[in-house]
């Protein structure tokens, strides 16, 4: 069983979807897969009511909308690095030809406010931010709320956000944070087999992006994002993938993927029924962490809804990894320099609170055998 901070568990019903019989993607039946798509996608991104921000899915995994979403803004890029994936946007920003200015945060943190805004107006002015708003690699979580309160201030000035362990894990409120660009692959928090990315982009973002040189062909937002509304992808789309987003999307949204006695909501209420589940399950994991004398490795308010990234202290963590796995529970060892200092804990997509008590009860037999 996948409990890494992704790819997570994909349930039999959506596996079976990736089995449909292949259809032309220039078909009746292609346009009619891509409208099953759009009812749901404004409800994981938390769009308004009368928003006018654009949707999409490409065919791609995640750190190619992380490239595809600086083709469409200008020079000067500021960067919050506060982990491994923040860190490979900034590197994303430098490869592409960008201005970069990186606030550095100390990995378990996130940026604070403050300090967002005062590089915003010391260093600036600047076309975009850069983000990642669950850092996977430290289990953080940066409250989008307070980022897009600062960009307010900033209107010349797009955010660009990775939502990639988070989307369908929590809240995103796109317009209400001023978000400008927003991705994710679909294989942590969505609970899908990688191989497409959804994004949204505002108004503000796409007028930008008509106005760059050289934004490239299969990574244009333009093209895409233009082509997802025209529903003609730019090329041959993932189609297995898009029937498994389809009917996860449609799942979600009438309750049927949550605990069996919330199943009776619908719409935006299952959607947040589904962001408290994974935030009962992070508070277990924090618990559970705590009743063994182990941290987690953010600050507690940084601490991300959908991976508990959790201090080691003198616990050897390849053993204990290895002894979940001889159990039938797969976690991860930490990510780069962590590594053997955390260990992680991914409770996203599907997984549900008794699940995570049989992760738990079988970490609790691995640490009586190999305590603390
Ligand atoms: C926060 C974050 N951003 C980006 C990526 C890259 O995603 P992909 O491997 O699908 O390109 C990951 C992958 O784990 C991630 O966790």
């Amino acid at each position: 069983m996948l409990w890494i901070p992704g790819p997570t568990e994909v349930r039999p019903e959506i596996l079976a979807e990736c089995a449909r019989p292949a259809i032309g993607h220039r078909s009746k039946a292609m346009i009619e897969l891509i409208e099953r798509l759009d009812p749901h996608l404004p409800l994981a991104f938390g769009l308004r009511d009368g928003s006018t921000s654009h949707v999409a899915v490409h065919s791609v995994s995640a750190s190619g909308m992380m490239e595809s979403s600086l083709k469409g803004v200008g020079k000067r890029v500021l960067c919050v690095e506060n982990g491994a994936f923040s860190r490979r946007y900034r590197q994303m920003a430098e490869l592409v030809g960008k201005e970069v200015t990186r606030i550095d945060v100390t990995w378990g943190s996130g940026v604070e406010p403050a300090e967002l805004r005062r590089v915003l107006t010391e260093s600036g002015p600047f076309d975009a931010v850069t983000m990642v708003s669950n850092e996977t690699s430290t289990g953080v979580r940066t409250p989008l709320t307070g980022i897009g309160e600062v960009m307010q201030d900033f209107p010349d000035t797009l955010l660009l956000v990775d939502l990639v362990s988070y989307i369908a894990g929590a809240a995103v409120d796109f317009d209400t944070n001023r978000i400008d660009f927003a991705l994710a692959g679909v294989q942590k928090a969505f609970a899908l087999p990688p191989g497409v990315a959804v994004v949204c982009a505002s108004e503000r973002y796409m007028e930008s992006a008509r106005r760059q040189e050289l934004r490239g062909w299969f990574l244009d937002p333009v093209k895409l994002i233009e082509g997802h509304a025209a529903r003609k992808t730019p090329a041959t789309p993932a189609t297995p993938q898009y029937y498994a987003l389809a009917r996860q999307l449609e799942d979600i949204t009438s309750g049927k993927t949550l605990p069996l006695d919330e199943r009776h909501k619908t719409g935006t209420d299952a959607w947040q029924a589904r962001f408290e589940k994974h935030e009962r399950m992070q508070a277990r994991t924090a618990e559970w962490a705590g009743s063994h004398g182990l941290e987690l490795f953010p600050q507690a308010h940084f601490a991300s809804p959908t991976v508990s990234c959790i201090s080691a202290g003198s616990l050897d963590v390849a053993r204990f990894v290895a002894g979940l796995a001889d159990r039938g529970f797969e976690i991860s060892n930490g990510y780069g320099d962590l590594k053997g200092k955390t260990f992680r804990i991914g409770h996203m997509g599907d997984h549900m609170e008794e699940g995570l008590e049989d992760l738990l009860r079988a970490a609790d037999e691995v640490l009586a055998q190999q305590p603390v």
